[in-house]
C-alpha cells in the first residue's frame, strides 16, 4: 500500500539519518512493505544497525484489505482465522531478527519502551485511533531528534489528522513531503505540553478551526499532493454532514483536478451519491 518513493525514503532514514537514541515504531505494518524498507536500511546503518523495529497491527483481515488484495491481483495470502499475521511473518522472514511484533488494537494501547526516534503512523483510520496513538506514543517523541511520518497526510478520508497536526504545530515541522506518495514526514523540534493532549476531540472540531487547519496544511505540501489536502476538507465535512459546505470546498479548489489515486474524484462521487445526485 505504500510507493517505491516511500519505501527509498524510510531505507536511506534507517541509514543514513537514524542515531539509535530512541526506538522505531511502525504503526499500521500491514504485511510489511515500510518494516521491511525500515529493517533493509538499518542493516547498512554502522551505528545503529542493531536495533529492532516495534511493528504493531491487529493484523485483521477485514472487507477493506479483501477488497484491496482482490483489486490488485495478489496471489492468495496466508491468513489464518481471520488474521494475516501469518503473511506479515513470512513476507518478512529474512528481516525477523530485527522487528519486535506487537498484534494489537491501537485503540487500546500502551508503549512502554521509552524514548522514540521515528515513528511512522499508518493506523489514524478514525479520530478514536488518531487520539489513542497520540496519547500513546508522542509523549516518547525526542524533541530536537525526532521524526513522525504521517503515511494518510494526503489521502482524502483521515480529515482528522490534519486538525491535528494544525493543533500541534509549534512542536513540528515540515522535513520531508514524499513525491507520489501520501506521506509528509515531521521532525519534531519542541515538547508537547500536556495540555496539547487533554481532549483532542479531533470529531467535533469547530469550523473556524477546521478551515485554518486546511489553509495550513496546503501551506506545507508541494503543489501534486494540494488535490488530495482540498478533498480531505471536503471530507471533512462529508464526515460531519454538511455536503453543501463539501461541494463548495472542491468547487473552489484551484490547484488543478489531477489528484494522487484519484480521490478528488472519488470524493466528488461521495457528494454527488449523497445529495441524490447521482
Ligand atoms: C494502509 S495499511 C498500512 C500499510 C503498510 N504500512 C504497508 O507498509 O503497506 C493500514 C493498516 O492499519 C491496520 N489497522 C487498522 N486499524 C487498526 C487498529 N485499530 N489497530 C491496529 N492496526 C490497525 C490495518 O490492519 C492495516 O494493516
Amino acid at each position: 500500500m505504500i510507493t517505491e518513493q516511500e519505501r527509498d525514503w524510510f531505507r536511506s532514514y534507517a541509514t543514513d539519518v537514524y542515531s539509535g537514541v530512541g526506538a522505531i515504531v511502525d504503526l499500521g505494518c500491514f504485511v510489511g512493505s515500510t518494516t521491511i524498507s525500515l529493517a533493509q536500511g538499518l542493516r547498512a546503518n554502522r551505528i545503529a544497525g542493531a536495533t529492532k523495529i516495534h511493528a504493531y497491527d491487529h493484523f485483521v483481515w477485514d472487507d477493506f484489505i479483501k477488497a484491496w488484495w482482490k483489486a490488485k491481483n495478489l496471489p492468495p495470502p496466508d491468513v489464518v482465522d481471520d488474521s494475516f499475521l501469518p503473511e506479515f511473518l513470512h513476507r518478512t522472514l529474512p528481516w525477523k531478527d530485527q522487528i519486535i511484533v506487537h498484534q494489537q488494537d491501537l485503540t487500546h494501547v500502551q508503549w512502554q519502551n521509552g524514548p522514540i526516534e521515528f515513528l511512522l503512523v499508518d493506523a489514524m483510520k478514525s479520530p478514536e485511533l488518531a487520539d489513542s496513538i497520540t496519547h500513546a506514543f508522542f509523549p516518547y517523541l525526542i524533541p530536537g531528534k525526532s521524526y513522525l511520518a504521517q503515511q494518510d497526510f494526503a489521502h482524502f478520508y483521515t480529515s482528522w489528522i490534519h486538525l491535528l497536526q494544525f493543533r500541534l504545530r509549534d512542536s513540528f515541522v515540515v522535513a520531508a513531503d514524499i513525491p507520489k506518495s501520501g506521506t509528509v514526514v515531521f521532525r519534531y523540534h519542541t515538547r508537547l505540553s500536556s495540555a496539547a493532549f487533554s481532549d483532542l476531540s479531533l470529531s467535533s472540531a469547530p469550523v473556524e478551526e477546521i478551515e485554518a487547519a486546511f489553509e495550513y496544511s496546503l501551506r506545507l505540501v508541494s503543489d501534486d499532493k494540494k488535490p488530495n489536502i482540498v478533498a480531505a476538507k471536503a471530507m471533512a465535512y462529508i464526515h460531519r454532514r454538511d455536503f453543501d459546505r463539501a461541494r463548495e470546498v472542491v468547487e473552489a479548489n484551484r490547484w488543478g483536478t489531477t489528484s494522487l489515486a484519484q480521490e478528488l474524484e472519488t470524493v466528488k462521487r461521495l457528494i454527488r451519491q449523497q445529495t441524490g445526485n447521482e
